[in-house]
C-alpha cells in the first residue's frame, strides 16, 4: 500500500523524475535537497504536471538535527537517496568534499533512519563501481573497483550499507547501479540542467545542437569498438525512475541488501549518438575527434536481467525516444530552469 517516501536530492535530475512517478503511483513525497545543484523550479513543475503536492525542505543531509525534525514531523515509510555530488573530474580536485557529502552525508541519513526505525532505503549507485570491466555485458557479480574519489565514495557507501544489514537483519536495502541516464520527461517540462560546461555526452550534444556550444569534442577515436569511439549503455531517465518506484514497491519483501544493474543491455558509440541526435532533432552536431579522456573505458553495457526477474522492471524506451525527449526539453528550455 502506498505510503510516504522521503526523497533526498529530489530536486535534481533523476530525483525530480522519480518524485513525479512516485506521486503518480499514489505515494506522498517529502523532498530534502540543499539545492546545491538544482532549483526548486523542477519540483514546482512536478507539482503542475501531477496536480499533487511535494513537501519540500531545504536542508543538507549532513544536518542531522534537520533530518530528525523532518522524521518527527512525518511518518516515513522508505527513503530514496539521490543526494550527493557526482562529477568525476571535480572529485579528483576536491576529494574531501566528495567523502564528506557522499559518505558522511549518507551515514548521517542512515543514523537518523535507524533512530526512527525507518529501515528501507533505495540508493543511487553507479556502473562506475565496475571500473574497467574485463568483458561485457556486466552482471552484478563482476568485481568492483574505483579509479577516482567519486567512484570510491559510491563503493564505500555500498559497503557501509552491507555492514549495516549485517548488524541488523531488519534493514531492507536496494543498491541500484545506474548505467548512463539521459532523456527527459516527455512533457518537456523537466530534464537535466547541468551547471556550467556539461561533463557528460548527452547534455553536451544537446547544447551544441541548441547553439550554446560550437562543437563536440569526441574523446578518442581509437578504442577497440565499432567505430573507435566509446560505447555506453544509455538509459531513459523515466525508465530509470520507474525502477525506483518498483524497488520501493518490492522493498519490504527483499531482506538485507539487493543489488541491481539499471541499463538497457544495448551499447551505442559516441558517433552513433551524434547520428541519432541528428535524426531526432534535425540538427547537425559538429564534432572533432580529440585525445582520449583520462580514466575513460572503451565500452560498458549492462546485463539488467536480474532487475527484470526480481523487480519486474525492464527499460522500454529506445534510443530515438531518449534523443527526442532530450531535444524537446533542451529546445523548449535552452537555459534550463532559469527563466
Ligand atoms: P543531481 O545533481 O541533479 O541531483 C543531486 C541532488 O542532490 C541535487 O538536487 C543537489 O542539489 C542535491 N544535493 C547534493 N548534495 C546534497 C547534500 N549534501 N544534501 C542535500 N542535497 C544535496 O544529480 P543526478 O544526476 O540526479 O544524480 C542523482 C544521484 O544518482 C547521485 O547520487 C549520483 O551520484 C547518482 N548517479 C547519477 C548518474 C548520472 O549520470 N546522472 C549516474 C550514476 C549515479
Ligand atoms: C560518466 C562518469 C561515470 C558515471 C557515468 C554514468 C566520468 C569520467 N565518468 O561516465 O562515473 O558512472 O557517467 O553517468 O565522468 N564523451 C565525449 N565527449 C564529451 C563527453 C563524453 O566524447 O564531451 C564520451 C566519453 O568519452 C564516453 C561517452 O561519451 O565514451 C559517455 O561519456 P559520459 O556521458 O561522460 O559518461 P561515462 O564516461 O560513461
Amino acid at each position: 500500500m502506498p505510503g510516504k517516501i522521503l526523497v533526498t536530492g529530489g530536486a535534481g535530475y533523476i530525483g525530480s523524475h522519480t518524485t513525479l512517478l512516485l506521486l503518480e503511483a499514489g505515494y506522498q513525497v517529502v523532498v530534502v535537497d540543499n539545492l546545491s545543484n538544482s532549483s526548486l523550479e523542477s519540483l514546482r513543475r512536478v507539482e503542475n504536471l501531477t496536480g499533487k503536492e511535494v513537501v519540500f525542505y531545504k536542508a543538507d543531509i549532513r544536518e542531522k538535527d534537520k533530518l530528525i525534525s523532518i522524521f518527527e514531523e512525518h511518518q516515513i515509510d522508505g527513503v530514496v537517496h539521490f543526494a550527493g555530488l557526482k562529477a568525476v573530474g571535480e572529485s579528483t580536485q576536491i576529494p574531501l568534499e566528495y567523502y564528506e557529502q557522499n559518505v558522511y552525508g549518507t551515514v548521517s541519513l542512515l543514523k537518523v533512519m535507524q533512530q526512527f526505525n525507518c529501515l528501507r532505503i533505495v540508493f543511487s549507485s553507479s556502473a562506475t563501481v565496475y571500473g574497467d570491466p574485463a568483458t561485457v555485458p556486466i552482471t552484478e557479480d563482476f568485481p568492483v573497483s574505483a579509479t577516482n574519489p567519486y567512484g570510491r565514495s559510491k563503493l564505500y557507501i555500498e559497503e557501509i550499507m552491507r555492514d549495516l544489514a549485517i548488524s541488523n537483519d531488519a534493514w531492507n536495502i536496494i543498491l541500484l547501479r545506474y548505467f548512463n541516464p539521459i532523456g527527459a520527461h516527455d512533457s518537456g517540462q523537466i530534464g537535466e540542467d547541468p551547471q556550467g560546461i556539461p561533463n557528460n555526452l548527452m547534455p553536451y550534444i544537446s547544447q551544441v545542437a541548441v547553439g550554446k556550444r560550437d562543437k563536440l569534442s569526441v574523446f578518442g577515436g581509437d578504442y577497440p569498438t565499432i567505430d573507435g569511439t566509446g560505447v555506453r549503455d544509455y538509459i531513459h531517465v523515466v525508465d530509470l525512475s520507474d525502477a525506483h518506484v518498483k524497488a520501493i514497491q518490492k522493498i519490504e519483501s527483499l531482506n538485507g541488501v539487493s543489488t541491481f544493474n539499471l541499463g538497457t543491455g544495448k551499447g551505442y558509440s559516441v558517433l552513433q549518438m551524434v547520428d541519432a541526435f541528428k535524426e531526432g532533432a534535425g540538427k547537425a552536431v559538429p564534432y572533432e575527434i580529440v585525445e582520449r579522456r583520462p580514466g575513460d573505458i572503451a565500452e560498458c553495457w549492462a546485463d539488467a536481467s536480474l532487475a527484470e526477474k526480481i523487480l519486474g522492471w525492464k527499460a522500454s524506451r529506445g534510443l530515438q525516444e531518449m534523443v527526442n525527449d532530450t531535444w524537446r526539453w533542451q529546445s523548449s528550455n535552452p537555459n534550463g530552469y532559469k527563466n
